[in-house]
């Protein structure tokens, strides 16, 4: 029997769409692939497979043990940097071959309680996924109402936004939210529970984890980044987990879809150079992939391919980024 690929491996966290990456990413043996959200490296070790170079990249210090690993097995053609996606092009010497972003919370983060992401295990409400900055706990507890009504809204699109606001900011003057459990418990007694659906607080806590980790900025200035550190012929392909995400990552691959349309009235707008072609359509994972790792549900995967056309300067007109008051 032959020996099991490295991949093969069983990890804490199951790569999502991994098949999907490495068909769009298509890592050649001697390809530079940048991983700007490594985790616990799932798919670093599936690109190394391929007889490719990772560089590394993760914000979280908690998955240095699964770089250490990487580092020991693939000394000459892994290497690991702490620090945010927003920074690649800082992080990594141009040009690379791939980037590969897989947006969001990992498997040991939501399963850690004394990280706060999960409403199910109690803990701090916390949120952070490095150990400086502002946590949930403190949004929750010191924005202005109206404020904290505009994000939960805007970055969780949840309809109930201002009755939740409106009760967090009554019950926090004689009690601030510590706990996770605390604070989904009186969502839910806010704004009720009906059966089938996700669990009320499911939309507050998207929206607080991403303005505590300020995650869709980060998404922004990483795609920029990645335009301008790829090769011509370079990829870049980003696993999003929810509709906010999908929406940016699809105009910044195709400004034209978030161009205001043109009246026949006006000039004609000067069409840009394409800097991604071609893009792919999004893809989701299989039935079969979201019965065997039901995290995989929400995702979607988009890809393109780097044209010569010169990099733009980071840009967020038409990519739909809400703002809030008083969030990063
Ligand atoms: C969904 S997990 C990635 C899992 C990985 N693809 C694997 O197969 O193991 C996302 C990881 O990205 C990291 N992360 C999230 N936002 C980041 C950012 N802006 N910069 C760097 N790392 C980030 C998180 O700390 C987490 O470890």
């Amino acid at each position: 029997m032959g020996k099991p690929e490295a991949s093969d491996q069983p990890g804490p966290h199951v790569p999502v769409l991994l098949a999907e990456v490495l068909d769009a990413l298509a890592p050649l043996p001697g390809a530079r692939i940048l991983d700007g959200t490594f985790g616990a490296g799932g798919y670093s070790r599936a690109i190394l497979a391929a007889g490719a170079s990772v560089i590394a990249i993760d914000r979280d210090p908690s998955v240095l043990p699964h770089a250490d690993r990487l580092r020991a097995e693939f000394p000459d053609r892994f290497a690991f940097s702490s620090g945010t996606f927003s920074d690649l092009d800082r992080l990594a010497e141009a040009p690379v071959d791939g980037v590969v972003l897989d947006i969001g919370v990992s498997s040991m983060q939501i399963d850690q309680a004394d990280r706060g992401f999960s409403f199910m295990n109690d803990g701090p409400l916390d949120m952070r996924m490095t150990p400086e900055g502002v946590s949930a706990a403190d949004l929750v507890n010191t924005l202005d109402e109206a404020d904290l009504a505009d994000l939960l809204y805007l970055f969780g699109e949840e309809r109930k936004s201002r009755r939740i606001a409106h009760g967090i900011a009554a019950a926090r003057a004689t009690r601030p939210f510590q706990s996770t459990t605390e604070l989904a418990r009186f969502i839910e007694r806010s704004i009720g529970r009906k059966p089938g659906d996700a669990h009320p607080a499911t939309r507050s806590f998207q929206a607080l984890r991403i303005a505590v980790n300020g995650e869709l900025d980060q998404l922004v200035e990483g795609l920029f980044a990645a335009e301008r550190l790829l090769a011509e012929g370079g990829r870049l392909v980003v696993v999003t987990f929810h509709s906010l995400e999908d929406r940016i990552v699809k105009r910044f691959f195709d400004p034209e879809k978030g161009a205001p349309t043109q009246s026949r009235h006006l000039p004609q707008l000067k069409t840009e150079p394409l800097r991604w072609e071609p893009v792919r359509k999004a893809r989701k994972p299989s039935a079969e992939e979201v019965a065997r790792n039901p995290r995989s549900r929400s995702s979607t995967i988009r890809s393109a391919v780097r044209t010569a056309v010169p990099a733009r300067a980071t840009n967020y007109e038409g990519l739909g980024v809400p703002r809030v008051r008083g969030a990063a």
